[in-house]
């Protein structure tokens, strides 16, 4: 399937993966239109489409009448916008549940009414703590935080929506991504994107000790084409693919990786806190075989080219990202 004259839905649109994925679209040929509710503490920002070519709706997912709106006409949903904290799903569970659940319910029924084909924004924090790495897709689900729990229901929400109402639905478990376009103004999700502010600051790096924790990264442009691929090709109907780099870092060796980047900044090790400690999932390293096989998918930016990439998007647009 080629995107040219493709109709196209991104919800949360205006965040981190969906920016980066509207602006592909864009440039791919597919007439893009974005929902997103550009609420505070989130990654929503209008910088992130500058000089795009795309319809922006400022609404709420959990607001049907906007939801069915924006789905009208289109022919591939990118249903992407979510409450994405962990540790505020903690504290705040009914909000996250609101968002990722009930939210979760109103775009899919706006896809069955409008028959669309539907990609879902998963993610590792569906498995929990890991009982093998590499973890594959039949690994249990078993999260550590009501986000994860969360993000599991509505995957399955969107797969028995798609089999009962017979639309194709894809769900991408996604692994920690990094890149432009990220939120920079706290370090409630998206650590290592915080960490190069921190860095590029020259401000103190706290890892909690002794940081030898095994992680998975991916850039943000690796993550882009898998979501292209997971919208067009037949081979991803009705399957859930984890991404991932192939390969993990030590948790302290990525911190001396940004400082390396950076050029600033130095690592300080500190005892974990309590609210951490309790979600904290151990190691984590993703068997990126199925989409591999399935959709010929492997990242193509290691992380000392992304790293790089990435400080020099923030020292060009440090402006419209730091407040
Ligand atoms: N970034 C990662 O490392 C990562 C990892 C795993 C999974 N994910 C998943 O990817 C998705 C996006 O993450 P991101 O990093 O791009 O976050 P982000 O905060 O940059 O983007 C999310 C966007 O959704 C919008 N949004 C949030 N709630 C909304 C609502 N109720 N209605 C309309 N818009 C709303 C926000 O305004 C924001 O623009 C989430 O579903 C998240 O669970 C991300």
């Amino acid at each position: 399937m080629t995107w040219t004259g493709k109709r196209v839905l991104v919800t949360g649109g205006l965040g981190f993966l969906g920016s980066n994925l509207t602006r592909a679209l864009v440039a791919e040929g597919a007439t893009v239109r974005v929902l997103d509710a550009l609420l505070d503490l989130y990654g929503g920002n209008r910088f992130n489409l500058e000089g795009v070519d795309a319809q922006v709706f400022v609404g709420d997912i959990r607001d049907a009448d906007v939801v069915s709106r924006a789905v009208e006409g289109v022919d591939v949903v990118f249903h992407i916008a979510a409450q994405t904290s962990h540790v505020d799903s903690m504290s705040d569970p009914y909000t996250d549940l609101d968002m990722n659940c009930r939210g979760n319910l109103i775009v899919l029924d706006a896809v069955r009414r409008q028959g669309a084909r539907l990609v879902y924004a998963g993610t590792r924090g569906q498995y929990g703590r890991l009982a093998y790495v590499p973890v594959d897709e039949k690994h249990p689900s078993n999260p550590t935080d009501i986000y994860g729990i969360h993000k599991q229901a509505a995957e399955q929400q969107c797969f028995l929506w798609g089999r009962v109402h017979g639309f194709p639905v894809t769900s991408l478990r996604i692994n920690n991504t990094y890149g432009p376009r990220h939120q920079m103004k706290h370090g409630k999700y998206g650590i290592l994107n915080w960490f190069i502010r921190l860095a590029m600051e020259n401000r103190p790096i706290t890892v909690y000790e002794p940081g030898q924790q095994l992680r998975d990264y991916n850039y943000i442009d690796d993550v882009t084409e898998a979501f292209l691929l997971a919208g067009s090709r037949n081979e991803a109907v009705g399957e859930a693919f984890n991404l991932g780099s192939g390969s993990s870092i030590r948790f302290v060796d990525l911190v001396d990786e940004i400082v390396k980047a950076a050029g600033t900044g130095k690592r300080v090790m500190i005892p974990w806190p309590k609210d951490r400690e309790v979600i904290e999932v151990g190691d984590y390293l993703a068997d990126i075989s199925k989409i591999e096989q399935f959709l010929g998918w492997r990242p193509r930016v290691g992380l000392e080219d992304g790293l790089a990439r990435t400080v020099a998007f923030y020292q060009a647009h440090q402006e419209e990202y730091w407040s």
